[in-house]
């Protein structure tokens, strides 16, 4: 086999077999393969797309790369849940243990993360004496006695994918359905869950700017899942504006653990709920969504998902206490206002230029070796729909280094849009992708 007729064969828009994709995806990752030859490879994926077929066994052939963790030591169903990223997602500090609090076990690798905010990880790791890196022992002892585990990756998963991936973000081709696809879902496959719940967004903060990328995006990877036997439902969720008030790493755990009381903002809320219902049916822990939704509102307002919470955070070396007492977390120096330049109703509010704010400010990392500052970021104050009066504040700037902090402020205003009249009320939960279809119905009710 040679890499160049594989090369045309895709450019002139042939399906390629499981050997050729393996002989390709086997040879880059040794090295046999060079970078310029992968490149055209995946410009022609580009371009011509790739069959489910094909995107599943590319895939398989990435998990092949590397390590494969081994869950069954832990009994029941496990079940992952995986965000293609938005700005103030912090859904797994609040889905995690509301499924496990529901019985379904919970065995989670994390990502720091790049870019604006810190990824779950740096978020746990805000709270005192959190724990994220366990060995693979640790971690499933931990999920057989406390049912949830979140842990920074470990070992080689996918050396194929980390490979790829960084040439494509070179390339120019990144932005490929069936490469994301596969990218993402080779990562859960080799996590070792048996179902997964995927939160794919769509907006102005997200990956995926449109409905229908994101509905695409969405049926490919429940496609790739089904066929690699992991059981996966994928959620379309709206990105126009960042999720809850809080942008910041140890902000957000403040703002997860209201939602766990019972409480926290509506937006926020709501999105765990129907996150943690279909984890709870894919779980087996509840007939059908609706049911699975019903256990969920009891376990927050009854506060068993709260002590969950508590119970993981003690297992995993943190201080328990940061849920009574906020000041236990780290707390920035400054809380600067950011003053309206306008009077109306709030239209959109640009997640990713909020995100920047909080950027600016020292919440993310710009690469894998800066240090990130958990106690600063954004509350935002004013979300879409309200009506705001010029001079009002549109959020808080939490600073300790006031380097950042004007041109903070100046995104933060650049990213509202208004208008004279309310918004129209946009949905939250726009479809549903099943291995059964696409559902565009309207979130679950009880
Ligand atoms: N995230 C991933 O892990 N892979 C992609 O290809 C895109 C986003």
């Amino acid at each position: 086999m040679r890499a160049y007729d594989l090369i045309l064969k895709k450019r002139n828009g042939g399906e390629l077999s499981v050997e050729e994709i393996d002989f390709l995806v086997k040879g880059y990752t040794e090295g046999s393969i060079p970078d310029y030859q992968m490149a055209a490879f995946l410009m022609a994926v580009y371009f011509r797309g790739m069959s489910d077929r094909e995107a599943a066994d590319l895939t398989e052939a990435m998990v092949r790369s590397g390590d494969r963790c081994d869950l069954g030591s832990i009994p029941g169903i496990k079940v992952d849940k995986h965000s293609t990223g938005g700005v103030g997602d912090k859904t797994t500090l609040i889905v995690a243990p509301l499924a496990a609090a529901a019985g379904v076990p919970v065995a989670k690798m994390s990502g720091r993360g790049l870019g604006h905010t810190g990824g779950t990880v740096d978020k746990l790791e805000s709270i005192p004496g959190f724990r994220t890196t366990l060995t693979l022992d640790e971690m499933a002892k931990q999920v057989r006695e406390t049912g949830v585990a979140v842990v920074a990756q470990t070992g080689n998963l996918t050396p194929a994918d980390k490979k790829l991936y960084a040439l494509r973000d070179v390339t120019a081709t990144v932005d490929s359905i069936p490469l994301i696809a596969s990218s993402v879902m080779s990562k859960k496959l080799a996590s070792g869950a048996d179902a997964v719940v995927l939160d794919v967004k769509a907006g102005s903060g997200a990956f995926m700017k449109t409905v229908q990328g994101a509905v695409d995006l969405a049926r490919a990877m429940v496609a790739v899942g089904e066929r690699r036997g992991l059981h996966t439902v994928a959620l379309v969720t709206g990105m126009d504006e960042p999720l809850g008030t809080a942008v910041g790493n140890a902000l957000e755990v403040r703002e997860a653990i209201d939602v766990l009381a019972g409480g926290g903002p509506e937006d926020l809320r709501e999105l765990c709920v129907n996150l943690a219902s279909y984890m709870v049916v894919l779980g087996r822990k509840a007939p059908t969504p609706a049911d699975a939704r019903r256990l969920c509102e009891e376990l927050l307002s009854g506060g068993c998902a709260l002590a969950k919470f508590r119970e993981w955070i003690s297992t995993q070396g943190g201080d328990p206490a940061v849920i009574e007492d906020g000041s236990l977390l780290p707390r920035a120096a400054r809380e600067v206002p950011v003053p309206s330049a306008a009077s109306g109703f709030v239209e959109s509010i640009d997640a990713e230029t909020v995100g920047k704010a909080a950027s600016l400010l020292g919440a993310g990392r710009l690469t894998k070796e800066s240090s990130i500052d958990p106690a600063v970021g954004v509350t935002v104050i004013k979300k879409v729909g309200m009506r705001v009066e010029e001079g009002e504040p549109l959020g808080i700037l939490h600073v300790n280094d006031p380097a950042g902090l004007d041109e903070a402020m100046t995104a933060l205003q650049k990213a509202y849009r208004f208008g004279q009249e309310p918004p129209p009320r946009r949905r939250l939960i726009i479809a549903v992708v099943t291995r059964d279809g696409v559902d565009g119905h309207p979130p679950l009710s009880t």
